[in-house]
């Protein structure tokens, strides 16, 4: 147990933090081409932000969240998403108070207690955005669009775009009549989960993962047939904005989204590779929610991408970056005499912004030359008893090998010059 991670997490390790350094400077730079700003949560939040926000019929809320009480008796749980807790940061903070469109984005863990498998953990990374405040489905394109520029900037061009509409309070119950009357007959063959979602919450039974469910759906009507005037007119305008910015994706009347906040836009990007966790980004349009959370109606959408996916997804395709190495000077002591004077350079160079390494153990020149070349430096500074009777230091250019003599008091300036070259 105690040199062991609890399962479904896992470490991120020197070796692969580029990678998530590497998206995650991605996705910064592009939240802030489209006017997105960070905004960090806290991991934890009152129980009752996700009862209310997510709905307590939904999987997330009914298996997989970590509650607990703190010493103070106060139900807490671990954020399982981040949609509601930005909700609830744009109310508490009044966000809103200038009347504008606002536009967050986030980039952090979330906890769900899922059976842990490639591409599903129970500590996760998504980032997210969310753009509060209009209704317009402008901004359902412009939250789309950001998202299908992040995967193609990375280079994921095999994921397909699946949009729908899940319409709105108003023609979603006329909707969940006709699905409960197309599975009244089959409800027997129906999974328990199914069974128990026919009453509560009707549409999941089209997102069931069980083969025969999946079967027994063949044929339901679809949601698209029954939205309300609003709700299509929506969506139309929605797809004729996509088009419109180049934006490629599939009608799915199928696509239910696995959070109950969502009204008229649903939409997902799915990596079939990845299979079971094809899902790598998901998303859509949540008007009630603020209005449930406390506030006054208002509408918005946004989405989250599972980090660990992406990452996923690159690696089948070959598409990680090569980790760099990040030192510019190694610096070689041999024997005592030289392990000060090493020690003092080191930290001159630090000063001036050269990063660099030594040995600490005073291991044989060999042994420190080969932890030079590891290192990647592109310079070796070597100091021994014969440098330090002549006052300099052998510098050696690792790429070429070509050794120089440099006397101590030009040495710093020379290897700055050298290095930013
Ligand atoms: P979600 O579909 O539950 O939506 O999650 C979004 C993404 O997070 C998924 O597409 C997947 O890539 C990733 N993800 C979810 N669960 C796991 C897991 N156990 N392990 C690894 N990755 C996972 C939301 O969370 C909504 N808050 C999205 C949203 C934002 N809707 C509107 N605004």
């Amino acid at each position: 147990m105690l040199t062991t991670i609890p399962r479904g997490t896992k470490d991120i390790l020197p070796g692969t933090v580029h990678e998530w350094r590497y998206l995650e400077e991605k996705i910064r730079r592009l939240c802030t081409v489209f006017g997105f700003e960070e905004i960090r949560t806290p991991m934890f939040e009152h129980t009752e932000l996700f009862l209310r926000g997510i709905g307590e019929t939904t999987d997330v809320v009914e298996k997989e969240m970590y509650t607990f009480s703190d010493r103070s008796g106060r139900s807490i749980t671990l954020r399982p998403e981040n949609t509601a807790s930005a909700v609830r940061a744009y109310l508490q903070n009044k966000l809103y108070a200038d009347g504008n469109i606002t536009k967050l984005f986030y980039i952090g863990s979330m906890f769900r207690y899922d059976k842990p498998q490639a591409g599903r953990y129970r500590e996760f990374h998504q980032f997210g955005v969310e753009a509060i405040g209009e209704q317009n489905p402008l901004i359902d394109a412009e939250v789309i669009k950001l998202g299908a520029s992040l995967l193609n900037q990375i280079g994921l061009n095999d994921i397909k775009l699946k949009i729908n509409s899940v319409g709105c309070p108003k023609c979603r119950p006329v909707y969940r009549k006709k699905l409960q009357a197309f599975f009244k007959d089959k409800f027997d063959e129906l999974c328990e989960d199914c069974q128990s979602r026919f009453n509560r919450n009707p549409l999941r039974i089209l997102d069931c993962k069980n083969p025969h469910c999946r079967e027994l759906s063949i044929g339901a009507p679809a949601i698209t047939d029954s939205l309300c005037d609003e709700c299509s007119e929506h969506f139309a305008q929605l797809q004729r904005h996509l088009t419109a910015i180049g934006v490629e994706y599939a009608l799915d009347p199928r696509l239910v989204r696995g959070l109950d906040y969502y009204t008229k836009t649903a939409f997902e990007f799915k990596y079939t590779p990845l299979g079971a966790q094809s899902a790598v980004l998901g998303g859509g349009r949540y008007d009630g929610l603020i209005e449930e959370c406390g506030g006054a109606p208002t509408p918005a959408v946004g989405f989250a991408t599972g980090l660990e996916r992406i990452l996923l997804a690159l690696e089948t395709q070959h598409l990680l970056p090569a980790r760099k190495n990040t030192c510019d000077v190694f610096i070689v002591a041999m024997g005592e005499n030289a392990t000060q004077p090493a020690f003092k350079l080191l930290h001159q160079l630090r000063d001036s912004n050269i990063a660099a390494s030594m040995d600490y153990a005073g291991r044989s020149m060999k042994s420190q030359m080969k932890q030079a070349n590891k290192s990647g430096a592109k310079y070796t500074v070597i100091i021994g008893d014969d440098e330090l009777s002549k006052n300099i230091a052998s510098v050696r250019n690792m790429k070429d090998s070509e050794q120089m003599e440099i006397p101590f008091d030009t040495l710093i300036d020379k290897l700055i010059f050298e290095v930013n070259k």
